[in-house]
């Protein structure tokens, strides 16, 4: 088969903050993927930059008494350490702020302005007349103009996914300042997106997988709409040409970033840039997004891409968000961990490796269960795979002058590991790791149960079993070797270790051919088994992380709410007293299929139990709130809904959305006891 070509991307994660677990995710993901595709032979290129533009960025660097030039320097700085840290292999790791991006976002907004997909419109916006500035869509809230959803930013509803403008938000306040925005014209610039809208629908088909482009069916019901790609100063952008004082929105540059990051890389390197961005292209490209950025990845982003003549991505990856112990990460919890918190006490590839075993092709979360997840690094890396090699070695080095023998003891298994290559780069083409995982280690159990019944241990106890030992440890080495090989996208330094090691330059595509007859070096421990006390101290590290950045105050400093939500109006006792708030026990939580936000709840609270739908699906797994204590409004009229009955609210703090929190009561209050 000819050698296939291609430029593989994650998504440029934003300057404003640290790199952490949620990040990383997505970054071994795409790693794994690279280094299998070059393990195969193809030509790869891999880049990624930092996400530079935008109000977050240009607000922190002002908090921080920088310019944001400043920021994004320091940022860039430990976001690449981040990434070296976790062995992600980039080819080149950039900046959206950038000359490249500059002039690449320039030519390509002329080149859509040039063939009339670019109009302007004088707009109303909100403006914050105690800040004097525009409101950008995620400085204003408000309750969503379509479902009625409270505390929604201004530009998308995280309840019912509506896009719309911010002046279309009910009752909107700044979330800068708290004051009610007033309105106020300027001229903007737009992509004129519905012309694409026959295109796009079919392309999202080519690009996703059916499940997710169903998804998108949405969308296109409700009809594509113009997008603002303009922003008024001040704001930490490009400027947009020929306009005044007009900046290009960040969303526009940051996708052109992929191509800028590449550019900069070609360069230095000689590569041709232009056969890989030419319209008819025959190089592959693929970028890999989490679900929340599908819509600027599969509509804008091809849509700027078509309408200047440029070639489209020939896939869009897309995967689900990273859960701590069945529940969003969280910062109070110590489980929203920082890469380098991370990296501090724990090895890349245990996580690498814990990430590839649980991680298919589908947009599902990934639970990092941290108490499996040290069960199964120890169990898998340490007990099955390492294990295998230093339990033979010894015999060969101390009994065979560290020579292989010249055949291998049982065909049968041998052919076995030989087999099972196809399957296991099949599953790592389709980026279903966790498959790719369960076949190599189903490998490892033979391996184990090979040695277990030959028992080198008794053989060697009898010079006349010299041969067969021989025979039986060379193969054993040989299982590691193959194990070895077939994880090394996912555990690429205990592979290079390991070629130390064997003294051989261990092929991925020819992993389960023997090494037979060959020298090989002394055993050197391989892997350390994760001690428990050091994921403990990883976890008491974020809590300090906490500590820390609410201490220097930044903007959106860990556990403090990062926005003004004004006040409720005022309430008298009375008024309060007609709550009647208990404490109950989950006894049942499951998920409801047809709704986006809801989990059914069983809740006993003491004299009764009750059934309770609560908006916060994807915010904590079912089963991890089974036997916890919440506080529920237990005289709330009950309420028919599509799904059942709900009697009474359970009690959650936070910004909404993804920003929630349940509030428990896990002291001992009894059950059914009235809050006060
Ligand atoms: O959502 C995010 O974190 C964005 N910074 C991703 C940008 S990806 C690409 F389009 F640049
Ligand atoms: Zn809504």
């Amino acid at each position: 088969m000819s050698k296939r070509s291609m430029l593989v991307t994650s998504a440029l994660p934003y300057a404003n903050g640290p790199i952490h677990l949620g990040h990383m995710l997505e970054h071994i993901q795409s790693d794994i993927f690279t280094r299998f595709e070059r393990a195969m032979g193809n030509e790869v290129y891999y880049v990624c930059a930092d996400d530079c533009h935008g109000t977050p960025v240009m607000i922190k660097a002002q908090s921080q008494g920088k310019t944001p030039e400043q920021l994004i320097e320091e940022v860039g700085i430990s976001h690449r350490a981040d990434m070296q840290g976790f062995l992600i292999n980039y080819d080149n790791y950039y900046r959206t702020h950038s000359p490249e991006n500059q002039a690449f976002s320039q030519q390509i907004y002329l080149k859509l302005r040039e063939r009339g997909y670019i109009f302007t419109k004088t707009i109303s916006q909100l403006y914050d007349p105690v800040k004097n500035m525009f409101l950008p869509d995620r400085f204003v809230k408000g309750i969503c103009p379509r479902c009625g959803a409270k505390d929604q930013y201004g530009d998308n509803c995280e309840v019912c996914s509506a896009t719309y403008n911010p002046t279309e938000l009910k009752e909107p306040y700044s979330t800068v300042s708290g004051a009610t925005p007033i309105l106020k014209e300027s001229e903007h610039y737009f992509f004129d997106l519905p012309k694409f809208t026959d295109f796009l629908h079919g392309y999202v088909k080519e690009v996703l997988p059916p499940e997710m482009a169903n998804k998108l069916e949405e969308w296109f019901a409700q009809g594509l709409k113009p997008w603002d790609l303009s922003r008024d100063a001040p704001y930490f952008g490009f400027p947009i040409p020929d306009a005044d004082n007009k900046f290009f929105y960040v969303w526009l540059d940051a996708p052109i970033g992929y191509m800028a990051s590449f550019k900069n890389f070609c360069d230095r390197q000689g590569v041709d840039f232009d056969a890989f961005w030419k319209l008819d292209s025959d190089k592959e490209l693929y970028h890999f997004i989490g679900k929340d950025i599908l819509y600027f990845h599969s509509l804008f982003w091809p849509a700027t891409l078509k309408g200047s003549d440029h070639r489209l991505p020939t896939k869009i990856f897309v995967h689900g968000y990273v859960t701590v112990n069945g529940a969003k990460m969280s910062k109070s919890k110590g489980t929203f961990i920082k890469a380098s918190t991370y990296l501090k006490h724990l090895k890349p590839e245990c996580l690498r490796y814990y990430f590839a075993s649980k991680m298919n092709n589908q947009a599902v979360d990934l639970d990092l269960a941290l108490d499996d997840f040290i069960a199964r690094v120890n169990s898998d890396i340490v007990g099955k795979v390492v294990n295998l090699a230093s339990r033979s070695a010894g015999f060969i080095n101390k009994r065979f002058g560290g020579r292989l023998s010249a055949q291998l003891y049982n065909q049968e298994l041998a052919a076995k590991f030989s087999a099972a290559a196809s399957h296991i780069e099949k599953s790592y083409e389709e980026r279903n790791y966790a498959e790719a995982v369960r076949t190599i280690m189903a490998l490892a159990d033979e391996a184990n149960r090979f040695v277990d019944s030959e028992a080198p241990w008794v053989l060697a106890k009898d010079e006349a079993n010299n041969e067969r030992l021989h025979q039986v440890c060379t193969q054993a080495l040989n299982c590691f070797k193959a194990l070895i090989t077939y994880l090394s996208p996912i555990l690429p330094e205990v592979y290079a270790a390991s070629q130390d090691f064997l003294n051989d330059q261990l092929e991925f595509t020819t992993a389960a051919q023997p090494l037979l007859d060959h020298e090989i070096k002394p055993f050197k421990p391989l892997f350390a088994r994760i001690d428990p006390k050091a994921v403990e101290a990883m976890i008491e590290d974020s809590k300090q992380d906490l500590k820390e950045a609410a201490a220097t105050k930044t903007v959106q400093s860990a556990d403090t709410a990062s926005e003004y939500v004004p006040l409720a109006p005022e309430i008298t006792i009375d008024d309060f007293t007609k709550l009647d708030l208990r404490v109950a026990k989950v006894l049942e939580a499951q998920e409801v299929p047809e709704a986006r936000k809801l989990l059914k709840l069983k809740l006993d609270l003491g004299f009764e139990q009750r059934q309770v739908f609560a908006g916060i699906k994807g915010v904590y797994q079912p089963e991890a709130l089974i036997g916890r204590k919440v506080i529920v409004v237990a005289n709330l009229k009950p309420r028919q809904m599509k799904f059942g009955l709900s009697q009474g609210m359970v009690m959650a703090a936070g910004e909404g959305g993804k920003d929630i929190y349940l509030l428990s009561a896990d002291d001992p209050a009894p059950i059914g006891s009235k809050v006060h």
